[in-house]
């Protein structure tokens, strides 16, 4: 498996943060034609993440699950805000919402609430407690 930039110790978490940072990284070599497409690809991957990051929370009964789940629907605000924006916006700034301001949404997620949750699943999972990394397939955002 691929580790991300910032490795939770979560195996679901790990794993989807890494998809989400490849998808990132080919925003250079993408054509400006396929900004859009690739946008919704990793607006897709981001709101199956979510789902299934909160399918695992529920499951171990993480104590923050009502403030995470929080922070993904104002994350998906946002992303629903970008998509319109997108829409009619020039390559450039279609290139530095995806690159720079959709990149650091999912980033500071990542270093804030996905951390905190962490930290109680791997000091739940230490304390013997078994993690559960095969959250069911979600129903999300259908377009
Ligand atoms: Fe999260």
């Amino acid at each position: 498996m691929n580790l991300p930039k910032l490795p939770l110790g979560v195996p679901l978490m790990d794993r989807d943060h890494a998809v989400l940072e490849q998808m990132f990284s080919t925003l250079p070599e993408t054509k400006d034609a396929n900004l859009l497409p690739l946008f919704e690809a990793i607006a897709q991957e981001i709101c199956d993440h979510f789902s299934r990051e909160e399918i695992m929370m529920e499951q171990a009964q993480v104590p923050i699950l009502s403030c995470h789940k929080a922070q993904h629907a104002a994350l998906l605000r946002e992303v629903e805000t970008m998509r319109a924006y997108l829409a009619t916006a020039e390559a450039k700034v279609q290139r530095h919402q995806i690159g720079f301001v959709l990149t650091h949404l999912v980033a500071n997620h990542v270093g804030g609430v996905d951390q905190v949750t962490s930290t109680f699943l791997t000091n739940r999972s230490s304390a013997g407690a078994p993690e559960s990394d095969s959250a069911s397939q979600p129903a999300c955002m259908a377009s």
